[in-house]
């Protein structure tokens, strides 16, 4: 598999969502940001939400839960259609049992990383997880500037899934442009989530190929 872009729709226009959805239908996926206004100081959309974006989407939906309380909500995301259900360690009681209940579901479990956490601690349950989103930027918000003091983190877990002969997905949200993403990729990241970069472009398709072709290159 080769390099993946991930639209994300918080920057589409929410009273046209479908419309804006089919204008980057040649993404690999589509990702779809849930919080909660507890979690993070934001507050998007949910599961009733995220089921209709489902139906009419053509790529497959990358939930990314910025959310209290996973436990509980990310297997419901998982039923609601998300291909990929992303949950922020953080705010997870049991991440590994969470990771568990996703796969048994057939969804993709993921685990984020808020820009202060340290991947030390997904590194011992690595296996248990088929993706790593590492946040470049605080959570909460489209349009903020990427963090580069994130790269490291892509080294050490590109290095670590490579050790443990583990095929693991890296994902980097936040601040992905034309300006970041080969550095991104360079550093071991393979799924690029891009809001701003996309929905903000004269031509969001385009700008989908141009960004997966700066990472592939
Ligand atoms: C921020 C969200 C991101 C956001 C990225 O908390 O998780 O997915 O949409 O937006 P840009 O690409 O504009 O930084
Ligand atoms: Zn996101």
């Amino acid at each position: 598999m080769g390099m993946q872009i991930s639209p994300s729709i918080l920057a589409a226009d929410f009273a046209n969502l479908e419309r804006d959805i089919t204008r980057v239908a040649n993404a690999d996926w589509l990702h779809v940001d849930v919080m909660d206004a507890h979690f993070v100081p934001n507050l998007t959309l949910g599961l009733p939400v995220l089921e209709r974006i489902a139906e009419v989407s053509p790529m497959p939906i990358d939930a990314h839960l910025m959310i209290d309380d996973p436990d509980h909500w990310a297997p419901r995301y998982a039923e609601a259609g998300a291909t990929s259900v992303t949950f922020h360690f953080e705010a997870a009681a049991n991440p590994v049992a969470i990771a568990r209940d996703l796969r048994a579901l057939g969804a993709r479990a993921s685990v984020a990383l808020k820009p202060g956490t340290d991947v030390d601690v997904v590194l011992e349950h690595l296996k248990e997880f088929d993706m790593v989103l590492v946040m470049t930027v605080e959570p909460g918000f489209g349009g903020q500037s990427f963090m580069p003091e994130m790269l490291p983190k892509f080294t050490t877990l590109r290095a670590a899934a490579t050790a443990a002969d583990h095929p693991l997905w890296l994902q980097a949200d936040g601040g992905v442009s034309r300006d970041t993403i080969e550095d991104i990729a360079a550093a071991g990241c393979d799924v690029f989530v891009a809001g701003s970069a996309v929905f903000g472009a004269e031509d969001p398709a385009a700008e989908v190929t141009a960004l997966r072709d700066l990472a592939t290159h």
